[in-house]
């Protein structure tokens, strides 16, 4: 077995940012509601002409410049996304192409807002296997195409974006322990109706806005706090290193109140917790990535540092890895 560890990040966030005020112009909603029961102030939304493959192919690009890597030395990739170009062909396809990564294999993980967490750990399990020696993993999407802009509780809440990371083989281990959980009977909580084998598009299911995403919001935050303090617990455990060792805890950025709570019951500093949901609302597989990007760009993460992902949202899906920064790490 060799070791893994992550050498690069990159993102794209499309140019236009929607602010509270200008969502408040589209439904009966006001800034002050949006930022005290979310903390979300604006979020970033696709350019027409924009996808989740687009985005996902700038943020490939932007992580294989910072790591300055040939595109047809990439071995695999990897895109999380609960909202793809097509349903088929998978979006790492076209990834691989527009990058033009003509020797990875290429294919989609369909975990929602658990997604990087579990891409992630598939492609370290590939690279510690030496099945691949590199892996390039990307959370990427566009959920302003599925959020129903009639629906005050649930279009506040989200945004466009992709983030990126590049892992590779090394002498060290800077994967020290994963978990990944889910409660399929949670699936309910959020999820779209129509456009599956189960409601296959009619024109009824576009009359009844069946093709927009669906959430118990309430029940869904009661349900995902102990999950996410399970893992969290879970994975620290499984890596022998006590909580309080942990520098920074990278979470899903869904809801600040969500964040309060789990910092509350774990007893750990809400000021160790990354939160950036203010600047891009929730963008379920990419706000993992994003968050990183930004904890490396302000400094909140140094070499020798231990950080736990922690991603959490639909399907019921749960999950978190705790990753040693490595000093190789590239800006
Ligand atoms: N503006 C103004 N009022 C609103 C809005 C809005 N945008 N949305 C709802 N309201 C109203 C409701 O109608 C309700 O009014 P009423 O009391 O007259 O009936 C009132 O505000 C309270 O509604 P609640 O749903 O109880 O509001 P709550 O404080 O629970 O906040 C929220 C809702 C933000 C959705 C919260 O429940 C939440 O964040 N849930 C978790 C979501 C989550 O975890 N997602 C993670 C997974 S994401 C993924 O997997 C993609």
């Amino acid at each position: 077995m060799v070791g893994v560890k992550l050498t690069a990040l990159g993102k794209y966030v499309p140019a236009r940012i929607m602010t509270n005020a200008e969502v408040a112009t589209i439904v009966d909603t006001s800034d002050e509601w949006i930022r005290t029961r979310t903390g979300i102030n604006q979020r970033r939304i696709a350019a027409p002409e924009e996808s989740t493959s687009t985005l996902a192919i700038a943020a490939a690009q932007d992580v294989l410049d910072k790591r300055g890597i040939d595109p047809l030395e990439v071995e695999m990739i990897i895109v999380a996304t609960m909202m793809p170009d097509n349903s088929f062909p998978a979006t790492a396809c076209q990834v691989q192409s527009g990058i033009g990564a003509f020797n990875a294999s290429a294919f989609d993980v369909s975990a929602a807002c658990s997604g990087f967490v579990y891409a992630l750990e598939i492609a370290a399990q590939f690279i510690k296997t030496a099945a691949k020696q590199n892996a390039l993993v990307i959370g990427s999407e566009v959920l302003s195409r599925v959020i129903d802009w009639q629906d005050r509780s649930t279009c506040v809440l989200f945004g466009d974006g992709a983030g990126s990371a590049f892992v590779e083989a090394a002498q060290e281990e800077c994967f020290l322990a994963s978990v990944l959980s889910a409660d399929g009977t949670g699936k309910d909580l959020l999820y779209m109706p129509a456009g599956g084998t189960l409601l296959p598009t009619s024109i009824e299911t576009v009359q009844n806005r069946q093709h927009f995403l669906k959430m118990k919001g309430q029940e869904l935050f009661q349900a995902v706090v102990p999950m996410i303090c399970d893992v969290i617990m879970s994975t620290c455990e499984k890596a022998g290193i006590p909580l309080e060792n942990i520098k920074l805890i990278v979470p899903h950025q869904a809801n600040v109140h969500i964040i309060k709570e789990v910092a509350e019951y774990l007893k750990f500093p809400f000021e160790r917790f990354l939160i950036n949901l203010q600047n891009y609302g929730n963008t379920s597989a990419a706000s993992i990535p994003l968050a990183l990007n930004d904890a490396v760009e302000e400094e909140k993460i140094l070499p020798g540092d231990f950080v736990v992902m922690v991603g959490f949202g639909s399907g019921l899906t749960c999950a978190a890895s705790l990753i040693c920064w490595d000093e190789s790490f590239i800006k």
